[in-house]
């Protein structure tokens, strides 16, 4: 082992052992980006990494939601603030990064892309319009947020650096419905690994991918519930038909996850803090299934 590695490898237990001292908690002053906190998993993620000492950045579309999210953190004594705007304009992600930037004090460490909706059909029935909207959200935002906030993480200030990309069962597995979805999904799985190779050897950047299974949130309620998001004037419904989510008779429900139940909205985000967190500091580029054992 040469020299330089050595020193490396010292360096960093060094860190980790000051790190891994955490009476402020796991994240402490650490500056968070999470998109799609207003509600969901990503709002769980923000009341969960403030907990844990970060300073929270509530970014979504919905600023009503994100307002009511940091300021429920700021309440219980936490830091956050609310950035509020849509994702799909670029003039957005510039203004995200840098009033993330401002609010450090000139430092990001941590972006959790996490914001987007479902606009499902069969291939053959898909639209350019479905496919570029989902294909846009869930594949080219993370990637321009990531590149907007390169001079953050490309840095040498001995501080840990982390890219979580939220993922799904759709884009490792693909699912019959979700073309559009399941080819965005499995395109941050290579853009995560990309990112550990390239930012880990020198700046000690770590990206790795989350792959939620059925989680509960908007996004899987029952598609009856009404909710539905607007893409230029269209209106599109959110949700799982009711029907759609009941076993057949004879069928044991949720017979495809082997622990027999969705998870929640915090377990999933518990699963995010975790790979966050310090007691993660040597997992890079990997795909993380969050599915209740689903699809092993
Ligand atoms: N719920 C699940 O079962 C499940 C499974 C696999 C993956 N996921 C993924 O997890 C992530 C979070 O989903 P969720 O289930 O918490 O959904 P959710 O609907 O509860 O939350 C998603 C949030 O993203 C925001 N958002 C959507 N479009 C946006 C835009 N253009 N700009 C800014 N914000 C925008 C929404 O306003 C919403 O607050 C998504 O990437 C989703 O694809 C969820």
């Amino acid at each position: 082992m040469t020299s330089v590695i050595k020193m490396r490898m010292a360096e960093r237990a060094a860190q980790l052992s000051r790190q891994l001292n955490y009476p402020k908690g796991l994240l402490h002053n650490q500056v968070a980006i999470i998109t799609g906190s207003g509600q969901g998993i990503g709002a769980e993620c923000a009341r969960l990494f403030a907990n844990e000492g970060a300073k929270v950045v509530v970014s979504d579309i919905d600023g009503a939601k994100a307002e009511e999210v940091a300021s429920k953190i700021r309440s219980g004594g936490g830091q956050a603030i609310a950035v509020a705007g849509d994702l799909l304009k670029d003039e957005y992600i510039k203004q995200l990064v840098a009033k993330a930037a401002e609010f450090g004090g000139g430092k990001i460490h941590i972006i959790v892309n996490n914001a987007g909706f479902t606009w499902d059909a069969v291939l053959h029935k898909m639209t350019d319009k479905q496919w570029d909207t989902i294909v846009a959200l869930h594949g080219t935002v993370p990637f321009k947020i990531i590149r907007e906030a390169a001079p953050y993480f490309r840095v040498k200030d001995g501080e840990p650096r982390n890219i979580i990309n939220i993922s799904s069962t759709s884009g490792v597995h693909g699912n019959a419905g979700q073309i559009n979805y399941a080819l965005a999904k499995a395109g941050v799985i290579g853009m995560t690994k990309t990112i550990a190779k390239e930012w880990g050897p020198a700046f000690g950047v770590r990206a790795n991918t989350i792959a939620f299974g059925h989680i509960e949130t908007r996004l899987t309620a029952n598609k009856e519930a009404g909710a539905f998001v607007e893409v230029d004037g269209q209106k599109v419904a959110l949700g799982i038909p009711e029907k759609q989510k009941q076993a057949p008779p004879g069928i044991v429900p949720y017979q495809d996850i082997p622990l027999r139940r969705p998870g929640t909205a915090t377990e999933a985000a518990s699963a995010v803090l975790a790979i966050a967190s310090p007691l993660s500091s040597y997992i890079s580029g990997q795909t993380i299934s969050v599915t209740g054992g689903r699809n092993m």
